[in-house]
C-alpha cells in the first residue's frame, strides 16, 4: 500500500523528549524571531512586481495574502506545539498522512526554502547594485547583474553575479557554523523595522502624497483570470512571498515557555505586525509616486519580469515608475526628495537581507538532513563536518543550487516558484491538523486551535485559491517538480526508507548521538 507508511507519533516525540531543550523563549522573542524571517525581498523588492499586477490594489493584495497566512499559521501553531521536532511540514505529514505525502511535502519545501533563498539573493543584488551606483558611481552592466532566463529574457542579462556571490557567502557562513543569535536577530529586526517606519512616515506625510494616485484602485480588476497572475488576487499570490518564513517560528515551539499562549502569539503577532506594515508601505509608495501598471495591448498590464516590460521601463517616460524599480522602497524615497534616507534604506536592505537567506538555507539543510536520516535521501548527505559540526555536504550542495538559480532567473519568477511549493506545504499542514485531530484526539496539544474545523478548511481553500492565481508557469512548476520528486521516490527513496525497513531514528539534532528503535514494519507493500 502506497499510503500505508505513517510514522508513529510516539517515536517522533521520543526525539523531542531526548532533546528536551530548555524552554526559554517568550512570546515577544518569538515574535521578533518571526519578523526577522518574514521581512525581506517581498516588501523591499516585490512591491514593484505587485504594483505591476494590481496597481493600487496591491494594498488589498497584501491584506489577502496576510489573511491566508494567518489561517495557515494557526494550523502550524497547533501541530508544531504538538510535534515539536525538526522537519516542519515534512515531519507533520509523515506523522499524519504518511511517507508518500511527506515526501511530496519535503520535495515541495525545496521550493519554499532553497528557491526562496535564490529569490532573496536576487532581491539583495538589486539593492547592492543600487548602492554601488549611488555611493561609488559604479554601474554594473546588465550582463553581470540581470537574469537571462526572464520570461523572454531580461534586457541584456547573462548572469546575476552579486546574487551568486551573496548566496555562496552565506553558504560558507553556514558551513563554518554561523547561526544567527537572538541578539543579532533583534538588531537586524530593528534595522528593518526602522527602515520601513521611516519609509511609511516620510511617504504618508510627504507633500507628494496625492489621493488621486489611488484612482483607478483596481486597474487590472480583483480577479485577473486563472493563470494570468494579474489583478489584486494575482498580486496577492506573488506578494504572498513577503510572508514566507513565519513557519520558522513553529520550529521553535519546543523551546518556548508556555507554548499554549506564546506560540500562537509569536506566529499571529509577527504576521499581523507585518501585514499592517506592508499595507502602509504600499500606501506610501503608491500615494507618492503612483503605482499604476504599464499597460500592454488591450489594456492588460505587461507581465511582471517580462522582456516587454523591461523594454517599456527602458523608455525615459517610464523609467522612474514604481513598477520598473529593482529597489522599490529606496527608489520611492529618492523620487520624493529624500535621497540620503533612500540610500540608507538601501543600506538597511543590503545589511538585513542576507540574514533571511541564511535562515532559508539553514531551514533547507535541516529538511534535507531529516529526510536523509529517515533514509529517503542518501546518508552521505547528512555527514557532519569533523571540525565545524555542521552538515557541510548538504549545505554546500544546497548553496550551489541556490546560487545557480539566483544566477539565471529573475526575482519575480523565483518568488512565484517558491510560493507554489510553500502553498502546497501550508495546504498539507491544514490537512495534517485535521487528520491528527481524528486519529489521535486525546494526545496532549499544548496549543489547541479553537474552531479547527473552520480554520483548517479555510487554510486549504485560501492556499488553493492563491495557487490558482499564480501565473501559469508557476502553477505548472509544482506538478512538474512533483513528478521529478516521484521518480526519485519510487526509483530510490521508497526502497531505502528506514520506516519501510522497520527502523526509526529518534534523534534529530545535528551531530547528536543516534539511537535506532526497531518498530513493527508497516504492512508489506
Ligand atoms: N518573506 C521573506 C522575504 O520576503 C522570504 O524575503
Amino acid at each position: 500500500m502506497i499510503f500505508g507508511r505513517v510514522k508513529p507519533l510516539d517515536a517522533i516525540l521520543a526525539t523531542a523528549e531526548k532533546k528536551s531543550l530548555k524552554r526559554t523563549l517568550g512570546g515577544f522573542q518569538l515574535m521578533l524571531f518571526g519578523i526577522g524571517c518574514i521581512i525581506g525581498t517581498g516588501i523591499f523588492v516585490l512591491t514593484a512586481a505587485g504594483a505591476q499586477k494590481a496597481g493600487p490594489g496591491l494594498m488589498l493584495a497584501f491584506a489577502i495574502a496576510g489573511l491566508v497566512c494567518i489561517f495557515a499559521a494557526l494550523c502550524y501553531a497547533e501541530v508544531a506545539a504538538m510535534i515539536p521536532v525538526a522537519g516542519s511540514a515534512y515531519t507533520y505529514s509523515y506523522a499524519s498522512v504518511g511517507e508518500f505525502f511527506a515526501w511530496t511535502v519535503g520535495w515541495a519545501l525545496i521550493l519554499e526554502y532553497a528557491v526562496a533563498a535564490s529569490a532573496v539573493s536576487v532581491g539583495w543584488s538589486g539593492y547592492f547594485a543600487g548602492l554601488l551606483a549611488q555611493y561609488l558611481d559604479i554601474h554594473l552592466p546588465a550582463a553581470l547583474a540581470a537574469a537571462p532566463l526572464a520570461l523572454g529574457g531580461e534586457a541584456g542579462g547573462v548572469i546575476n553575479l552579486p546574487a551568486v556571490i551573496i548566496a555562496l557567502l552565506v553558504t560558507w557562513l553556514l558551513v563554518v557554523g554561523t547561526s544567527e543569535s537572538a541578539k543579532v536577530n533583534a538588531i537586524l529586526v530593528a534595522i528593518k523595522v526602522t527602515a520601513l517606519t521611516a519609509f511609511v512616515a516620510l511617504t504618508l506625510t510627504s507633500g507628494d502624497f496625492d489621493a488621486a494616485n489611488f484612482n483607478p484602485f483596481l486597474p487590472a480588476g480583483v480577479f485577473g483570470g486563472i493563470g494570468t497572475g494579474l489583478g489584486a488576487v494575482g498580486a496577492a499570490a506573488t506578494i504572498f512571498f513577503a510572508y514566507v518564513g513565519f513557519d520558522a517560528v513553529s520550529t521553535a515551539a519546543e523551546e518556548t515557555k508556555n507554548p499554549q499562549r506564546n506560540v500562537p502569539f509569536g506566529l499571529i503577532g509577527s504576521l499581523l505586525f507585518c501585514t499592517v506594515f506592508y499595507v502602509l508601505v504600499a500606501a506610501g509608495a503608491i500615494g507618492t509616486i503612483g503605482g499604476q501598471p504599464i499597460m500592454g495591448p488591450g489594456g492588460i498590464p505587461f507581465p511582471a519580469g517580462s522582456e516587454e516590460l523591461a523594454r517599456q521601463c527602458a523608455m525615459p517616460e517610464y523609467a522612474a515608475r514604481l513598477v520598473c524599480s529593482d529597489e522599490a522602497l529606496a527608489h520611492v524615497l529618492r523620487e520624493i526628495g529624500f535621497s540620503t534616507i533612500g540610500n540608507l534604506v538601501g543600506v538597511a536592505a543590503t545589511i538585513a537581507l542576507p540574514s533571511v537567506i541564511l535562515v532559508l538555507i539553514f531551514a533547507q539543510t535541516r529538511i534535507f538532513f531529516v529526510m536523509s536520516r529517515d533514509g529517503l535521501l542518501p546518508a552521505r548527505l547528512s555527514k557532519i563536518h569533523p571540525k565545524y559540526r555542521t552538515p557541510h555536504v548538504i549545505t554546500v550542495i544546497t548553496g550551489i543550487g541556490v546560487a545557480v538559480a539566483a544566477a539565471f532567473l529573475p526575482v519575480g519568477l523565483l518568488a512565484d516558484y517558491a510560493n507554489a511549493g510553500t502553498l502546497y506545504a501550508f495546504f498539507m499542514v491544514g490537512v495534517a491538523i485535521m487528520v491528527l485531530r481524528r486519529k489521535d484526539p486525546h494526545r496532549k496539544r499544548s496549543f489547541r486551535l479553537p474552531g479547527v474545523w473552520i480554520v483548517a478548511p479555510l487554510t486549504l481553500i485560501g492556499c488553493a485559491f492563491l495557487y490558482v492565481n499564480l501565473p501559469t508557469i508557476a502553477i505548472l512548476v509544482l506538478p512538474v517538480w512533483g513528478l521529478i520528486g516521484l521518480l526519485v521516490y519510487f526509483g530510490y527513496s521508497r526502497s531505502r526508507s528506514h520506516l519501510g525497513r522497520g527502523v526509526i531514528e529518534v534523534v534529530d539534532d545535528v551531530g547528536g548521538a543516534e539511537t535506532t528503535v526497531p518498530i513493527d514494519p508497516p504492512p508489506a507493500s
